[in-house]
């Protein structure tokens, strides 16, 4: 059972203005795989707001996973990856590097998304692009590495197979 968060970064969806497809198209996703969504929110584009909903979430919550969706493109307000860099402890940039190796097959935009992931106390913050393709594309290249690194992060499995 993997507690995650989902956050989903939207100036408008935070002001009731824009309906999420995204955060209810990730909870899809992973419901069915053992994964048990025990927040999501919609919150705006604003750094100081992303790091303090990350901080909570891996402090006083204590998530296992945090997905983040949105704001890793290059406009403007897009700061997700610069409000996850300031609240991870550790990068782990295979997970940024499977997503866009793996995207870059599908559209060469891939290479435009800025996301990060990164581990803050016994959490993982995993940044996903925004629209609910992007998003769930993304999210099926990485799924499958994701529960053994929980585990690890858990201390439910030291170490990795070394045969
Ligand atoms: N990755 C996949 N697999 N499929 C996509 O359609 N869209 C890209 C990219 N990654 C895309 C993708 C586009 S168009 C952008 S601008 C970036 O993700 C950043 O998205 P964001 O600003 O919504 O976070």
């Amino acid at each position: 059972m993997i507690k995650t968060a989902i956050l989903t970064m939207s100036d408008k969806g935070s002001r009731g203005e824009r309906i999420d497809g995204t955060g209810p198209a990730l909870r899809r996703e992973l419901e069915d795989k053992g994964f048990i969504i025990s927040y999501y929110k919609m919150i705006p584009d604003e750094k100081q707001e992303i790091e303090s909903e990350l901080i909570y979430l891996c402090d006083e919550l204590k998530v296992d996973l945090i997905l983040t969706n949105g704001g890793t493109g290059f406009s403007q307000r897009d700061v997700t990856p610069e409000a996850t860099q300031n609240v991870i402890e550790k990068y782990v940039p295979g997970i940024g590097e499977a997503m866009r190796m793996k995207s870059l097959a599908i559209t060469p935009k891939a290479m435009l998304s800025r996301s990060i992931a990164g581990i803050r106390k016994k959490t993982l913050i995993i940044n996903l692009p925004g629209s609910p393709k992007a998003a769930v594309e993304n999210l099926g290249f990485i799924l499958p590495a994701i529960p053994h690194g929980i585990e690890i992060l858990k201390g439910e499995a030291s170490e990795c197979a070394r045969t």
